[in-house]
């Protein structure tokens, strides 16, 4: 099935139409054009007779003019490459009907109607993995954002809530399960015993895009949890048979979100079941269907044999944000697509909450922090910048992205930080009262803040509309005893917005006093201004600068710092995210001087002995945890360091980075591999202790992999054989991927043969080459690509060989452009068999501006090649031109 649209002619009639292609820019869709749906769909029954290849979708829709919208005397309903079987409106012909591209219109007379609409679907042609699909035998949907319109003519816009009620029959010995939203009603067999069908009702109104199905051959893992106010929900976490024994950690994480739920923002669910399943063919992480959530299997499947720790964390906060948009997307759902942050900013809010609470708060802030800075802002500073809140798309599923989920969570997290927690409280308790069954604005969110916490959210608001990330200069000068804090931002321009205006950005800031190594106090301060100055007085001696604590703003500060000062707050600073940013402003320092050549020998060798300094005291501070001390000493990002240059040297920079590495991995040996004795002795669990032992010990192996590359192969081989969990395992081989040895070669084959036939562990297996620092990656990566476990119609898989490509600089910037030859052929091959996983790639080559001009041309050529294809999907489109405009 193909996306492409068929361009109607201006009166709308497709026969009408060239039927020849002429490549043409799908229409941009304006968020100023939105205008209520001029009907209400208040019931829809569906009736599914269920078929691998052969699907029938009987959909009964009970349609009423909307009191509040235009009359109109058609109604649109959506369909993308459906084949329309029969169409009755009030049981006979209906006046008028015709197609418009991919839409059906037809014309209605009267106050209400009933339409009857019949489609034949085919699931396993299905590869794009939107609307109806086929996934190992069993079938699942995905209808968010515009998926529900490839299973049947419908509005599908999330501002028309109906209300479901959904037949499903289908061969008993292939579908033994029959799963949809809500609950369910009733069930039979037919009279040979060969079919069986089950009928569901869901209560809420939900709009289309929470639509969800399951047809297949599944077991689950079944518990309950009683709700605050004494409701029993019944739990299933549904998978394929041998999957069971590794569903316990998204139960316990289910049940977890639940309780937290309702303890930290006072939400109780509200249906009596509530069902996972995990699918192996998906192209997101999660999917938050109304009572039947379908999730990746990457986020379901965890045992400590087959799961790193990092796959238990994200396993938590996947299954906690999907549960939490049972209250923040679906019981308040958007009113138009333009409005996602509304849900994404808000929940990843609220998922990065819950998973700080479970872990470690201030380890959990800075993770949060790196992603948003590696992924973020360079898009914020790149030609797919867009607001929190988009003004224009041709492409919705291209709009999912780290602005805004991550810089929308950023958005949230500000106001709270402002309003306080208790206020803030007020404020969702108040959004949730006053838009509960609505599908609401950004707007709307931001009123109920304003209304419950009393803050004055008025210039705040530019938050939702400017896009771009805010540099704010800070500089400190000391006179008599007053310190004064000079902060100036800039908002840079980004495509379509040259001109910003200046937005309030919150600080929490703290001066410290040099010799007692204290402050008195941190303060928040509010600069709502192009530049203001703040005054302290009371200090004798110059006080060294704390700010942006806890990143209470996601911007990018300038401040006027020694390195001396950066050396005191690595080690003192009581704010655990401002003494890791210290300790990052040392490192990004020194590359980023000794890249572009400001730093003489003397220099440099200074800067270097501070850094290791520094890092030594980090070591050896017994009052750290593991966790927290595996953040201090972790290296800026590739990406990171390029982020801070005007135009970057990917080369330049990996060599910087590299030899930085070696020569601290040698200044510090001792006391890292002391650090590793002692790390290794800790005996493997879940809990903190054990974890923050297993991230010290690969990050020590990757330090010694720099500077005594046989001893690290030697370490690591000898950490991968002894492994009793992935963990280790996995980190181990990391390093040894990267290193040119014997051990190399034997631990690859052996991590195969050991985990061949678990899909996720050999997704690891082909991330882990395709992201190592071997010289000849490229190569290897080409090489990968014939695997027999290849498979490109596989999301997972896909990404797991070529994302950790396109995301490694060392072989994407390959300096003879063989990496960006690569993602193109990839995008160009993928792009008609799933659109929106193949546009995913084209962000990476959009960063041409930002890299020096040999490379730049070779990205061009790249994309231009791409925008050469004479038939691009809409998503792919999109992207491209963007990325060349
Ligand atoms: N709404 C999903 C989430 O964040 C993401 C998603 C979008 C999944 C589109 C599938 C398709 O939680
Ligand atoms: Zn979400």
């Amino acid at each position: 099935m193909d996306i492409a649209r068929t361009p109607a002619t201006p009166d709308g009639n497709p026969e009408m139409a060239d039927a020849a292609y002429e490549p043409k820019a799908p229409p941009e869709i304006r968020r100023s054009d939105y205008a209520p749906f001029p009907w209400l769909v208040p019931t829809t029954r569906l009736e599914f007779e269920l078929g691998l290849e052969r699907t029938r979708v009987t959909a009964r829709l009970d349609v009423e003019r909307n009191p509040v919208a235009a009359v109109s005397p058609t109604i649109r309903l959506n369909g993308d490459g459906l084949e329309l079987a029969s169409l009755t409106c009030d049981g006979g012909e209906p006046e008028g009907r015709m197609m418009d591209g991919d839409d059906l219109l037809v014309t209605l007379s009267g106050d209400r109607h009933v339409l009857e609409i019949v489609t034949e679907i085919d699931p396993s042609a299905n590869s794009q993995l939107m609307g109806l699909y086929a996934s190992g035998g069993m079938l699942c949907t995905q209808c968010e954002a515009e998926g529900f319109r490839r299973i049947t003519f419908f509005p599908d816009r999330p501002d028309v809530l109906s209300t479901y009620s959904v037949r499903m029959s289908g061969a008993k010995a292939q579908f033994p399960v029959l799963l949809c939203n809500g609950n369910r009603v009733d069930s039979g067999e037919s009279a040979d015993g060969g079919d069986h069908w089950a009928e569901w009702h869901d209560p809420w109104p939900k709009p289309s895009y929470l639509f969800a199905l399951v047809a297949g051959d599944l077991v689950a893992r079944s518990d309950s949890f009683t709700t605050m106010g004494g409701r029993d929900v019944e739990l299933n976490v549904y998978v394929r048979d041998g999957d069971l024994d590794r569903t316990e950690h998204a139960m316990e994480s289910l049940k977890r979100s639940m309780k937290w739920d309702e303890e930290v923002f006072g939400r109780e669910y509200d249906l009596d079941l509530f069902n996972i399943v995990a699918v192996s063919d998906f192209n997101m992480g999660a999917m938050e269907n109304k009572g039947l959530n379908i999730f990746n299997t990457k986020y379901v499947l965890a045992d400590t044999e087959t799961a790193t720790d990092g796959d238990y964390d994200g396993i938590e906060g996947v299954i906690g944000h999907e549960y939490f948009h049972n209250w923040s997307g679906n019981r308040v759902t958007c009113r138009d697509w333009f409005q996602l942050s509304l849900k994404e900013g808000f929940t990843v809010l609220r998922d990065q909450l819950f998973s700080a609470d479970m872990g470690s708060e201030p380890v959990k802030r800075i993770e949060d922090v790196r992603i948003l800075r590696g992924v973020q802002f360079p898009e914020d500073s790149g030609p797919l910048a867009h607001p929190i809140r988009p003004d224009s798309y041709r492409e919705i599923s291209n709009f999912y992205t780290a602005t805004v989920y991550n810089k929308g969570a950023e958005v949230i997290r500000m106001m709270r930080t402002m309003a306080g927690e208790k206020a803030f409280r007020r404020g969702t308790d108040l959004y949730f009262k006053r838009h509960d069954g609505e599908a609401a604005t950004c707007e709307d969110f931001v009123r109920a803040m304003e209304d419950g916490t009393g803050l004055d959210l008025e210039q705040f608001r530019l938050w939702y509309s400017q896009a771009g990330t805010p540099k704010v200069a800070a500089t400190l000068s000391h006179d008599g005893d007053v310190a004064t804090l000079k902060l100036t931002q800039t908002v840079p321009p980004t495509p379509g917005q040259p001109d910003k205006k200046p937005m309030p950005i919150p600080f929490r800031v703290a001066l410290f006093d040099r010799k007692a190594g204290t402050h008195s106090g941190e303060q928040l301060l509010v600069l709502d201004r192009a530049s203001a100055e703040f005054t302290f007085e009371g200090f004798a001696h110059k006080p060294v600068l704390s700010i942006n604590r806890g990143f209470s703003a996601p911007v990018s500060i300038e401040r006027d710092v020694s390195r001396e000062e950066l050396v005191f707050l690595a080690a003192r600073d009581d704010d655990p995210f401002a003494r890791y940013e210290a300790m990052q402003e040392l490192m990004t320092g020194y590359l980023v001087g000794s890249v572009s050549g400001d730093l003489d020998e003397s220099e440099s060798e200074a800067a270097r002995g501070d850094i290791a300094e520094a890092l030594k005291a980090v070591v050896e501070d017994d009052q750290l945890d593991d966790l927290m001390r595996g953040e201090l000493l972790m290296m800026p990002s590739q990406s990171y360091i390029g982020e801070q240059m005007l135009v970057a040297d990917p080369g330049a920079i990996h060599v910087a980075r590299e030899a930085l590495k070696t020569d601290l991995g040698t200044r510090l040996g001792e006391a890292l591999h002391r650090l590793y004795d002692r790390a290794a002795q800790v005996p493997f669990s879940l809990d903190a202790e054990a974890k923050g032992a297993r991230k010290i010990k690969t990050l020590v192996l990757s330090y010694a992999a720099a500077s005594d590359p046989a001893k690290a192969a030697e370490l690591a081989a000898s950490q991968y054989d002894r492994a009793d969990n992935m963990t280790d395992r996995q980190g181990a081989l990391m390093v040894l991927a990267g290193l040119d040895s014997a051990e190399r070669t034997a631990r690859l084959l052996d991590f195969y043969n050991r985990y061949r036939g678990n899909a996720l562990v050999v997704d690891k297996w082909f991330a882990l080459q395709a992201s190592s620092l071997h010289p000849q990656v490229v190569a290897h990566v080409e090489a990968l690509r014939s695997h027999p476990d290849f498979n490109l119609r596989n999301p997972n898989r896909v990404r797991s060989l070529y994302m950790a490509f396109a995301a490694n600089p060392a072989g994407f910037h390959a300096a003879d452009g063989a990496g960006y030859r690569m993602i193109a052929d990839l995008v160009l091959e993928l792009d008609p068999i799933n659109a929106q996983t193949a546009a995913r790639f084209v962000p990476s080559l959009g960063r041409w501006r930002r890299i020096e001009e040999k490379r730049a041309a070779m990205m061009r050529d790249a994309l231009e090649r791409i925008a050469r294809a004479p038939k691009l999907s809409r998503d792919t489109f999109e992207q491209v031109t963007r990325s060349l405009g």
